[in-house]
């Protein structure tokens, strides 16, 4: 599928089966043989805007279109769940088209076919693949520059729950954020896949005080992950905790909540201090969409005009991959670094769990009722223990 077509989600669209060929001596010739199943594949399709129940598995007969010029192909092994996919699913995500629709905005597997054109990728090659939405399938068609090397060692797990995480993380930190040795940063969502790619690459500088959000029973999991203040924020006030600890505030407060959170981030920013607001998960308060959590979300955002900021020394700023997906040198550029931070060892995606296609209620769940410490993988089939290892 092309690019546009990616971000459509369009599921790659079959193309006939092949017709069985007619015998010589036409229909008079002995009982040809059974004809050969056509082959299938299977997608998770989003059929409408709702709860778990709209994420549907469907079984796609015939073989997949042919890559076209600059286009591949690729047998998807994992594929990532990411937050968006939930509010995409309640129809609260503007990148995401209109249902029916695949969702998935990554996914890592091999390459089955490349299209005229492709220079830089074989068949059988690993690759991890970005796009708006369109990946939960067994089988995609995608543009080669949506597409990068799985690095060596690296499981099909793992490459499927490291674009979005850590581009996400390494871009609001260090080219928004402009981390520097020494400084504070406030995590909220620490143990989920952005916050858990975020410890660790504030981990690849020295002496940062990390002050992480995220439910009780994940604290010690943080602290073993490297953050200095865990902090309860479902029994306490994470503004008095992380004033008690620095009273004049913190340098980089990473917000995904929006709304109210918003306004707290900026009021706790030091001099020189940097809010990077991408996200709005306090929308998401049940399976449906919430028009109470939506009118309060909207009714709390943040407002601030020029000339308040100026007097105050900070900065906001604004950040969402979703439109970046035509930023394809930047991107590749950030996906080289951390691919240079993984192999010299320093980042390592963190998988909470790993859910067959069937399962895609149950992996939704994991995420929304907040119980994953690191990222939820999907996989088209059950894993097996020894296809597992023979991909490491
Ligand atoms: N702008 C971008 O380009 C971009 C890209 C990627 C992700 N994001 C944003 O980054 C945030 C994290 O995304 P992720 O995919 O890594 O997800 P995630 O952090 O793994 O999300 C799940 C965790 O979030 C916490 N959480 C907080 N509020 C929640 C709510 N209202 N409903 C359910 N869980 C909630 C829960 O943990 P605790 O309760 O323990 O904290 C839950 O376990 C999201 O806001 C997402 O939209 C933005």
């Amino acid at each position: 599928m092309s690019g546009e077509d990616a971000a459509a989600g369009a599921p790659a669209e079959p193309a006939p089966p092949a017709q069985q060929p007619v015998p010589e001596g036409g229909g008079d010739a002995p009982a040809a043989a059974p004809a050969a199943e056509p082959p299938q594949y299977r997608a998770l399709v989003l059929s409408g805007f709702g709860g778990y129940d709209k994420v549907k598995m469907q079984t796609r007969r015939g073989e997949p279109a042919p890559p076209g010029p600059g286009e591949l192909s690729v047998r998807v092994r994992a594929c990532g769940l990411n937050f968006a996919d939930l509010l995409a699913r309640q129809g609260l995500y503007d990148r995401f088209p209109q249902p029916p629709a695949s969702p998935g905005m990554e996914c890592a597997g091999t390459v089955l076919a490349v299209g005229e054109g492709v220079t830089d990728r074989q068949v059988e090659d690993k690759v991890m693949v970005l796009a708006r939405a369109g990946l939960w399938q067994e089988i995609v068609t995608v543009q080669a520059n949506q597409t990068f090397p799985v690095p060596d060692g690296m499981s099909f797990e793992e490459a499927a729950a490291f674009l979005v995480n850590y581009i996400t993380a390494y871009m609001i930190l260090f080219d928004f954020g402009n981390l520097r040795p020494n400084q504070s940063v406030l995590i909220h969502m620490a143990a989920g896949g952005v916050g858990t790619a975020a410890i660790q690459l504030c981990k690849t500088m020295e002496n940062i005080t990390i002050f992480g959000t995220a439910s009780a029973s994940k604290h010690d999991a943080l602290k073993e992950s490297g953050v200095t203040h865990p902090i309860d924020y479902r029994t306490m006030d994470y503004v008095e905790e992380v004033r008690k600890i620095s009273p004049k505030g913190i340098d980089i407060v990473l917000d995904p909540l929006g709304g109210s959170d918003t306004t707290k981030a900026f009021n706790l920013l030091k001099p020189m201090g940097k809010l990077v607001t991408y996200g709005v998960a306090n929308l998401l308060t049940g399976q449906r969409k919430n028009l109470m959590a939506m009118a309060k979300t909207w009714w709390n955002q943040f407002n601030i005009n020029a000339l308040q900021l100026l007097h105050l020394n900070k900065a906001v700023c604004g950040y969402n991959l979703g439109y970046l997906d035509e930023e394809f040198e930047l991107i590749g550029g950030v996906v080289a670094k951390l691919v240079t931070l993984y192999n010299q060892g320093k980042i390592k995606p963190k998988i909470d769990s790993v859910w067959p296609f069937e399962q895609v209620t149950d992996a939704m769940r994991q995420m929304q009722e907040k119980k994953n410490i690191g990222k939820v993988i999907l996989v088209p089939e059950a894993p097996k223990e020894e296809a597992k290892k023979a991909d490491k």
